[in-house]
């Protein structure tokens, strides 16, 4: 990084000296102020919890203008990748840095789905959960013991072996959604069939038992390969910061990538697709909205609109409008277009974009807002929505894991606090505490 002419200067008004920050500019975005030397130099940390202010690091794979409801992998804008492209080339980009071309693609497809299948020991620790624990506990636990599993190529030095890793991560992880899947509802796991692409396989895994001849089909299983194409990354999200924080001790990919998994669980998060489902279930008909309107609006019910608002979109989330159009295709395919909560879900957007509490606060749909109606009409459970979206992002984690790794300024994740709490004292005798 290279620092800009220009430069911060900050100062005191206690009269201790001021000090000059350099200052880095990126290709787009906001330029950023390095305050790497500040406690060094002044004893002092910046406070910022919630990172509202802060870059935690350079990056070259995801881009928001969260005003302009732009998204960039890579520089492609999402909607043409959502268009042109099908998730293992956008993974191949994630990972890469370019699209394939057709030897490159055909060779990425071979490896990925030659390593679709698990360990057959996996289903025996599996057993090991109970069968009505949530997915998304079982999915953590299942990733985590990866690095029990695949512990052959876990040297994070060597960059053959994190490539390794990362098509592991990114062909096992659907195997093992629907490996959860099936142990929960009491069914026999299907194995991966290779010659299918990587949505139809996983719709095979998912839904088809030994019993009857399953055939995928192609308009849904597009739906759900641009389901993955849009949850695939989204820069320095909670889980994939996450992803870096552990990632930064040394540990290995699958021990990272399971505490992404753990944070994506979390309602305000990946969770959002679940609850904002269950949200359209409980307010069940469109003369319900004006009563459900004054809840979220009255702070102390602490009711929230789901799958509205983002901390970085203040416009239209992009990734809303196209599977908004994903679900009009899925229903219309399924013969669902008078689905009741679909018709629900936009008519609460279209009051929702009109009312003064909204748009002051610039609070649009999220890629949630759909994508719950979305899985719904795929058959997938509700349960196991942000299942779905942990397989969609693991692309994304081990791609900004495999950046950091790379990077030369990489250290280990250490944030500082503001302590208030109490300063030295001596322990009392139990008699007088
Ligand atoms: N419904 C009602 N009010 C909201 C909502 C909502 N969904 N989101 C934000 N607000 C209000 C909030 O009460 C606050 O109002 P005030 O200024 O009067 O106190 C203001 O808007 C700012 O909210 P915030 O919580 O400070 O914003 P944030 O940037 O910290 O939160 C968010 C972002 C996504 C956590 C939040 O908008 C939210 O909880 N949304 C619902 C959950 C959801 O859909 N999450 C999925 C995000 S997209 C998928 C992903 O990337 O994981």
């Amino acid at each position: 990084m290279t620092p800009s002419d220009v430069k911060a200067t900050l100062s005191f008004s206690d009269g201790s000296p001021s000090v000059e920050l350099p200052i880095y500019t990126g290709t787009v975005g906001p330029d950023v102020i390095d305050i790497r030397k500040l406690y060094g130099q002044t004893g002092k940390f910046t406070y910022d919890p919630g990172f509202m202010s802060t870059a935690s690091c350079n990056s070259k794979i995801t881009y928001i203008d969260g005003d302009k409801g732009e998204l960039l992998y890579r520089g492609y804008p999402i909607e043409q990748l959502a268009t042109k492209c099908d998730h293992l080339e956008t993974c191949y980009l994630l990972l890469k840095g370019e699209l394939p071309n057709a030897k490159q693609k055909e060779e990425f497809v071979d490896a990925v789905m030659n390593h679709t299948m698990v360990h057959e020991q996996m289903q025996f620790f599996l057993r090991g959960f109970r069968r009505d624990a949530h997915p998304m506990a079982v999915l953590t636990g299942l990733v985590g013991a990866m690095s029990a599993f695949y512990h052959d190529a876990m040297d994070i030095d060597d960059p053959h072996q994190r490539e390794i890793s990362a098509i592991r991560l990114i062909a096992k992880m659907p195997t093992l959604v629907a490996m959860a899947y099936k142990y929960n509802i009491g069914q026999p796991y299907v194995y991966p069939q290779n010659d299918l692409s990587y949505s139809g396989n996983f719709m095979r895994m998912m839904f088809s038992t030994p019993c009857a001849p399953y055939t995928v089909n192609p308009v849904l299983e597009r739906a759900l390969d641009r389901i993955f194409i849009l949850h695939a990354d989204h820069e320095q999200n909670a889980s994939t910061s996450t992803v870096r924080l552990a990632g930064s001790s040394g540990t290995n990919p699958f021990a990272a990538i399971a505490a992404g998994v753990a944070c994506l669980w979390g309602p305000a998060h990946g969770g959002a697709n679940e609850a904002a489902l269950k949200m359209l279930e409980e307010i069940g008909s469109v003369d319900n909205i004006t009563e459900f309107i004054k809840q979220v609006k009255d702070k102390n019910s602490g009711v929230r609109l789901m799958g509205f608002g983002h901390r970085v979109y203040k416009n239209y989330d992009p990734r809303a409008k196209l599977m908004r159009e994903t679900c009009y295709e899925v229903l219309n395919e399924l013969g669902l277009h008078n689905d009741p909560l679909f018709k629900l879900a936009m008519e609460l957007e279209k009051i929702a974009l009109e009312d003064e509490y909204f748009v002051s606060r610039k609070l649009y749909p999220n890629v949630d807002f759909y994508s719950g109606i979305v899985q719904r009409a795929l058959g997938i459970p509700t349960s196991l929505f942000t299942c779905i979206f942990a397989l969609a992002r693991t692309p994304g984690w081990i791609s900004q894991w495999e950046e950091m790794i790379t990077d030369p300024e990489y250290k280990i994740g250490r944030p500082r606090q503001l302590f208030n709490g109490a300063a030295s004292r001596d322990v009392p005798e139990i008699g007088k505490r």
